[in-house]
């Protein structure tokens, strides 16, 4: 009675625990992770973020054991966004350029606790310094200025490398920015500093936790749409990436994360490069109120996201949850 039996049972090799091991074609560990980190100034600080329920902002001393947490854990990377305090904050944002700023304070912190155990990843935009939360330099109108703001990004972002930023990231959306900071690296001698360009940033709803987080969420005066991207587009992200590329960055990032996979294939399938992905604020807190709310169970999606990212085609996540996850996968 061969016509009474189906064909293919896929679901035969699912049928046990080690069969569906052999057949797992995604891998997921910690050292595909990246911890975002906020710092705060003081000593022996601790400030929970309403928001980001389970994440905080640290000082100095806090972040540097962060960063030995990291290392024990097998994350490879952390990224740092400093919450500057209001009276450093400007209408132009010089504080970015100051040596002894909270970040390059940071980086050092990290140094001198993990030497070159640790990639230190930084973010480079001027929204944690303005006055006005926006990224950049601004006219009479708000309209953020191109040029302008990448002249200063390129010393915010020589100012980073050289207290010890091993990946320099520009989330600011400004064009021709990574060939201005690559040049600008090449001729300060950085030449093995990465670039991670945000490539493909969106203009989004899910980075509310995180305007709360560095503080400029009731500062910020509009939106970020007349730099960031429409979320209606993915054609235009191909654009950004080549661009980018051809500017001289070594990764590229989409953001925010789980929205935008149809973006993260696409990159990978266009270019051969690292694309990472940042499983951003708006996403994190999602998932922990799903979890308070009983709706789902927090390492259960956790995992299942960020092996998601994996089967997209990312290199690796940004994510708050990159302590949790790791925990879970080196069990
Ligand atoms: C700022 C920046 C943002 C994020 C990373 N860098 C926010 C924004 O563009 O307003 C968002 C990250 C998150 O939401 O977790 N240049």
């Amino acid at each position: 009675m061969t016509g009474s039996y189906p064909a293919t049972r896929l679901r035969r090799p699912r049928s046990a625990a080690w069969s569906r091991a052999l057949h797992r074609e995604t891998v997921l560990t910690a050292s595909d992770l990246i911890w975002p980190l906020f710092v705060t100034d003081g000593q022996g600080v601790e400030e929970p973020i309403a928001t980001l329920p389970g994440v905080s902002r640290w000082s100095l001393d806090g972040i540097a054991a962060r960063a030995k947490e990291a290392v024990s854990l097998g994350i490879p990377c952390i990224a740092l966004f400093p919450n500057t305090p209001a009276n450093l904050r400007s209408e132009e944002g010089g504080e970015a350029l100051n040596p002894d700023n909270l970040m390059c304070r940071a980086i050092k912190a990290i140094r001198d606790a993990c030497g070159s155990d640790i990639g230190v990843l930084t973010d480079v935009a001027l929204d944690p310094y303005t006055s006005h939360g926006q990224d950049g330099l601004v006219d009479e109108a708000g309209y953020v200025l191109n040029d302008d703001t990448v002249a200063v990004l390129v010393d915010q972002a020589i100012n980073q490398a050289e207290a010890g930023a091993d990946i320099i990231a520009p989330s600011d959306m400004m064009d021709g920015r990574i060939r201005a900071i690559r040049m600008a690296l090449e001729l300060g001698g950085h030449h093995n500093v990465q670039i991670m360009s945000y490539a493909a940033k969106y203009a989004s709803a899910f980075y509310g936790p995180f305007r709360d987080a560095v503080g400029s969420r009731g500062l910020l005066k509009g939106d970020k749409k007349t730099y960031q991207m429409d979320p209606a587009n993915g054609e235009e992200a191909l654009r950004e990436v080549a661009l980018d590329l051809a500017e001289g960055a070594d990764s590229v990032m989409v953001k925010p994360g789980l929205p935008y996979l149809d973006i993260v294939r696409r990159v990978r399938e266009r270019f051969e490069v690292p694309v990472f992905a940042y499983q951003v604020s708006g996403e994190y807190a999602m998932i922990e109120a799903a979890v308070a709310a009983g709706a789902g169970e927090r390492d259960a999606l956790v995992l299942e996201t960020l092996m998601a990212f994996k089967r997209a085609g990312c290199a690796g996540v940004l994510t708050y949850h990159a302590p949790l996850a790791a925990r879970l996968l080196n069990d």
